[in-house]
């Protein structure tokens, strides 16, 4: 089937929380996105959650799950298509094998991340990643008491690689037990090529950092890139796990299904000794199973669409505001922009567009409080025309410096 994501969809009082934030924010300021006030016009580009409708097998099994009636405790051993399906999709799509047993659900990504950063890095060990990268991965390693030791990638005028250099300095002190990995690496787009991987794994097993690869935008890819699972790269499979997941893929992010792939018996084995058992909800289970089963039409058509959507705001910032800088990613669906060349302040570029254009993006601080000083990360899976709209009102208020 055509799938029609042009329709704009009404994600209003359906919980979504990017589309509540006028009533998130009266309840803490956290969800201002440091919006001086939300209202009915204001657009949110800030969560990497796509607007877009999810495949129709997926909903049909919604559908089936509600019509049970009965909505208890639920276990994804009990269909082993929880783990063909699985297998079956990364071997078709991205060549790599996976086997059922080397699969362990999450509840949400950061279920597993969490329970194996604590095996690997004890309170005040040190945890490498490689700033900009997801925010969520410093600020909870703060949290869990560990130090955030910042491997800021390379800037090659907005085409970004790994320091290897700086990376083996880091790993090879006693304290840094852990990497935190991005692949693709969300916000700057890279898919990290065999080669980087090879590389990357090659320093920590030297020096006994243990790896986790978040992959969970593995599946957005622009066309024609491929993408490697650091698995399929690393020097040693018993001193990583990749991260994998329905959520960013099929916009199943509400659902809070991953999976870990541990591809050695040893490691995986230690993993799920104290790993709380998990306990998916049939939602989940009967989710996973559709997107993984039935889902390719829909990847191919909504990967096209979002590579239509880069193009186009590419495109137009470069017509209407070509003082932004914007590498096109390799993958996610998320924009790095660079605002340094308008020589404003952090602040003042945040207040242009979140109080004058009422479009919310993300301040890069978050994902790099370093260097992330006047960048903006943009998600950009939306119907084409809010796409338009919000890219519209940021150029407006930027024309008085074009
Ligand atoms: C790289 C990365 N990992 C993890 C997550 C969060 O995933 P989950 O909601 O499944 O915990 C995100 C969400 O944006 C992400 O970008």
């Amino acid at each position: 089937m055509r799938y029609d994501f042009d329709t704009v969809i009404d994600r209003r009082e359906t919980y979504s929380m990017k589309w509540e934030l006028e009533r998130l924010s009266r309840i803490s300021p956290h969800f201002t996105m440091g919006a001086d006030h939300i209202d009915s016009e204001t657009i949110p580009m800030m969560i990497a959650d796509m607007d877009l409708q999810s495949p129709k097998p997926v909903i049909d099994a919604m559908h089936r799950v509600a019509d049970h009636m009965m909505y208890g405790y639920s276990s994804h051993l009990a269909d082993p298509r929880y783990f063909t399906s699985l297998c079956r999709w990364f071997k078709d799509r991205h060549g790599w094998e996976v086997q059922p047993d080397q699969i362990i659900n999450s509840h949400g990504t950061f279920g597993v991340l969490t329970h194996v950063a604590h095996m690997y890095a004890k309170p005040g060990q040190g945890i490498i990643v490689m700033d900009p990268v997801y925010g969520h991965f410093s600020q909870d390693i703060e949290k869990w008491g560990n130090e955030a030791v910042r491997c800021h990638l390379v800037n090659n005028d907005g085409y970004y690689t790994i320091n290897y250099d700086l990376l083996e300095q880091q790993a090879s002190d006693p304290n840094n037990t852990l990497l935190i990995f991005c692949n693709p690496h969300n916000p700057v787009g890279r898919v990290w090529t065999p080669e980087e991987i090879r590389k990357v794994s090659e320093i920590c097993e030297k020096h006994g950092v243990f790896i986790i690869s978040d992959e969970v935008h593995c599946d957005i890819l622009r066309k024609g890139v491929k993408y490697t699972p650091f698995l399929t790269a690393c020097v040693n499979k018993a001193n990583a796990i990749c991260l994998v997941g329905i959520n960013k893929s099929f916009n199943m992010a509400g659902l809070s299904c991953s999976n870990a792939v541990v591809q050695d018996q040893g490691l995986y084995a230690h993993i799920v000794k104290d790993y709380p058992a998990p306990l998916p909800s049939p939602f989940a289970v009967a989710g996973q199973i559709a997107a993984y089963e039935e889902g390719d039409e829909w990847m191919d058509q909504v990967t096209e669409y979002i590579d239509g959507n880069i193009d186009w705001a590419i495109d137009f910032f470069a017509q209407e505001m070509p003082k932004v800088k914007i590498v096109r990613p390799q993958g996610t669906y998320c924009l790095w922009m660079d605002f340094r060349a308008y020589g404003l302040t952090d602040k003042e570029v945040h207040d242009r567009i979140y109080n004058k254009a009422n479009v919310l993006l993300q301040d890069g601080i978050v994902h790099d409080p370093i260097e992330g000083q006047c960048f903006q990360r943009m998600c950009v899976p939306c119907a084409r025309s809010v796409l338009e709209t919000a890219c519209r009102r940021i150029a407006s208020v930027f024309q008085d410096l074009k």
